[in-house]
């Protein structure tokens, strides 16, 4: 591809969108021209791109008009209409929705994994799920030193993964509970603040959500590992941003906590804090805002044989969104 690339981003307005513009811009990706689509409410408001005033528009089935990489994040049912639009305009389709991510000639790519998974594309690559990118992006370096057969996690997720609707859900009840009025309730079943809520995206038959079913159909095809099993509880707590997962992995090799802490500092993307004598271990409200995942608390499992458990924190809006999606875009625009 050439170095001068017209990016568009669908669904520039929203939590993750906002994040695809200041990663753009922070890493300085070769950006000749920039489209910012939304839906009709956001015409005509501008977001600001290295200094330049850029106006949003409405997001139609010719607005993809000589764009090179189009990043979307608008929401599935956004991509599932309009992508087809943009590849037939030419654009490569970066897809942060679930629409596509298990179709067989859908890349479904972390970088730092399987980034030569991107040269496959067909026109669409997937960005994955957000908890499950962070989870990954720990167990991925565990399973180069151990080989994971499966886990059992539960996670700790941000409302900002639900969109900028979700944190205002989270301020206003905030807000109501400490001036004493009644909660309202708009984004989630039940109360958000100071609760936990075992439930996050929709329940499937099985009992399990879609969510939770998320980290082992996605992790198998960002690890290529066909046999991975994972048994996941999601739960949405009232954190603002970057989420947590706390994980039990078994392994095929026998493991050793040094090497497990060795490999995760030799892996790009991730951080180890584990200093537990010095109550140093990663916190969301430490992670947000930064790159890097983090690790921490890695022991062996006392009911697992071959077992490590950890936990690992990462900001869902940029690893788990945003920045994986512009890191797959870089690799595209060395296509
Ligand atoms: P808008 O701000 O105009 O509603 P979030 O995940 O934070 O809720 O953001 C969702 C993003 O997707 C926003 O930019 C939103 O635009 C955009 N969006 C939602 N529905 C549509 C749609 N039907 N067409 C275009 N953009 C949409």
């Amino acid at each position: 591809m050439s170095n001068d690339l017209h990016v568009a981003i669908v669904g520039a307005t929203g939590a993750v969108g906002i994040e695809m513009l200041r990663t753009l811009e922070k890493r300085n990706f070769q950006v000749s021209k920039l489209s910012l689509l939304a839906s009709q409410r956001s015409a005509g408001k501008t977001l600001s791109f290295k200094g330049d005033s850029i106006t949003v528009q409405e997001l139609k089935k010719d607005s993809f008009h000589g764009v090179d990489i189009a990043l979307f994040s608008a929401g599935g049912g956004t991509s599932k209409e309009y992508a087809e639009f943009a590849v037939e305009a030419g654009a490569i389709v970066v897809d942060n929705s679930s629409a596509f991510r298990s179709d067989e000639d859908v890349p479904l790519v972390v970088p730092e994994i399987n980034a030569v998974d991107v040269a496959t594309h067909k026109g669409i690559i997937a960005n994955p799920n957000c908890s499950t990118i962070v989870t990954v992006m720990a167990l991925y370096p565990l399973h180069l030193a151990f080989g994971v057969k499966r886990i059992f996690a539960s996670t700790y997720q941000a409302v900002s993964g639900s969109g900028a609707m979700g944190i205002v859900e989270l301020e206003r009840q905030i807000d109501e509970i400490v001036n004493g009025k009644n909660t309202s309730k708009k984004v989630y079943p039940h109360q958000i603040a100071f609760n936990v809520l075992p439930h996050v995206d929709e329940f499937l038959e099985s009992g399990y959500t879609k969510e939770e079913m998320k980290m082992e159909n996605e992790a198998r095809k960002i690890m290529g590992l066909h046999d991975f099993k994972a048994s996941v509880t999601c739960v949405r707590v009232p954190v603002f941003r970057a989420h947590s997962i706390a994980v039990s992995a078994e392994f095929e090799k026998d493991v050793s906590v040094l090497e497990a802490k060795k490999a995760i500092e030799s892996a790009s993307g991730i951080d180890l804090i584990d200093d537990v004598s010095n109550c140093k271990y990663p916190l969301p409200i430490d992670v947000a805002g930064l790159d890097n995942c983090k690790a921490g608390r890695i022991r062996k499992d006392c009911a697992l044989s071959n077992g490590l458990s950890f936990w690992v924190v990462g900001d869902q809006l940029l690893k788990g969104a945003a920045l994986n999606a512009v890191q797959i875009a870089e690799e595209v625009a060395k296509l």
